[in-house]
């Protein structure tokens, strides 16, 4: 061969156990690592569409939903964006993005390349949410076919509540789409009470599953949104039609059809993160989450650090953002967190970029032991940080 193996593939792969404290992915359970070592199935075995049938079960669970077409797509969090803007738009449709951060900026670009003529309700600040007042004169004023909504921004830890949200919505005739890949188990959700239209999460933040598949659903008349297209849905991959084939979410009696292969061991691992949150049930699991994030509130208070979001209402549990201090390189911080203690704290991303640390509480790792070991490592980084610029 004139290219001959490389030698790194002949050294073992070592793999670091770092703690992950920023804004996902989280670090999965025990249970989760063995499922993913569990045998091979193929796509179309009979064994394979049992757990598939399991996962939707739970994903309905975790979403408070009946819909049907409620599956995971074999892609990581962002494909469920591309999702929704791919079926639920056609080229000329009107769609309403709120924009407080970097996902609602992001729905907003992947809604205009799939054709839409996009309006957004934009804060001036981006450590804000919006009130119903304005989602509702937004909604009057531009009367678009979607509405766009994040539940919880990592970029800037915002909480936007939907509750009142859906009512609005089917008074003017549109479908309400949410984005939950980071605040799903932190903050309720009730996706038939709240008149979601389209709902997607992240698995590998509270359900803490590797990143790779997504739990998605869609209202049943966002289904027939779908089904009444003038246009192609212009993405195969992510076509509800088909892959709601695939997971017999339409005639129970119709054969599965082979629409991509699945990864058996990555639904195998989300399998058991949907089984984890159902053991605990899910308002525990909330639960725990919001008592982490008060555990590391106060911490931050003693430590006199500033968040980002002053009203903790509006505090996402799930991520909390901090100010960084005068005089501090916050990547100073990140750094010796990591090169010390194998622990990860982020640093900010869009519109906060060098402006916070982002604290993640996600699923396994929600737990008093680490909130601590979070506020101690950051106090150290901090005087190492405030020392080392002195020098
Ligand atoms: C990813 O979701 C991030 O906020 O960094």
């Amino acid at each position: 061969m004139e290219i001959p193996p490389p030698v790194e593939l002949k050294l073992p792969l070592i793999v670091p156990h770092k703690v992950l404290m920023g804004p996902g992915p989280s670090n999965a359970a025990p249970r989760i690592l063995q499922a993913l070592s569990q045998p091979v199935l193929g796509h179309m075995h009979p064994e394979l569409f049992t757990i598939m049938d399991e996962i939707k079960k739970g994903i309905q669970y975790i979403f408070q939903t009946k819909n049907e077409l409620t599956l995971a797509i074999s892609a990581s969090g962002h494909a469920g964006l591309e999702a929704v803007m791919c079926n639920l738009l056609e080229p000329g449709d009107t769609v309403l993005v709120l924009v407080n951060g970097i996902w609602g900026e992001r729905a907003a670009n992947i809604a205009e390349r799939n054709g839409a003529v996009v309006q957004k309700l934009q804060k001036s600040n981006s450590n804000d949410n919006f009130s119903i007042i304005e989602i509702e004169n937004a909604i009057k004023g531009y009367l678009p076919k979607l509405v766009f909504v994040v539940q919880g921004e990592s970029s800037t830890g915002i909480y936007q509540p939907l509750d009142g949200i859906g009512e609005i919505t089917r008074r003017y005739n549109c479908l309400l789409a949410v984005d939950t890949v980071a605040s799903l188990g932190s903050v309720p959700m009730f996706m038939d009470q709240w008149k979601i239209d389209a709902l997607y999460t992240g698995c590998q933040k509270i359900i803490g599953v590797p990143p790779g598949v997504t739990p998605i659903s869609f209202s049943q008349k966002a289904h027939n949104v779908i089904f009444n297209r003038k246009t192609k849905i212009p993405v195969y991959y992510l076509d509800m039609t088909l892959l709601g084939q695939q997971w017999n979410c339409f005639e129970k009696n119709l054969p599965r059809l082979y629409h991509h292969t699945t990864s058996a061991n990555l639904l195998y691992a989300l399998r058991e993160g949907l089984a984890i949150v159902a053991d605990e049930e899910l308002e525990n699991v909330i639960e725990r989450h919001q008592r982490c994030a008060e555990r590391l509130y106060k911490g931050i208070e003693l430590l006199g650090l500033e968040f980002y979001i002053e009203d903790e209402v509006k505090r996402l549990p799930s991520v909390t953002t901090i100010k960084v201090p005068k005089g501090v390189d916050w990547k100073n911080v990140v750094d010796y967190a990591m090169k010390n203690y194998k622990f990860e704290l982020s640093g900010g991303l869009g519109p906060t970029v060098g402006k916070v640390f982002r604290i993640g509480i996600m699923g396994y790792n929600a737990t008093p032991e680490n909130i601590d070991k979070t506020l101690q490592i950051l106090k150290e980084a901090l005087a190492y940080s405030k020392n080392d610029s002195k020098l």
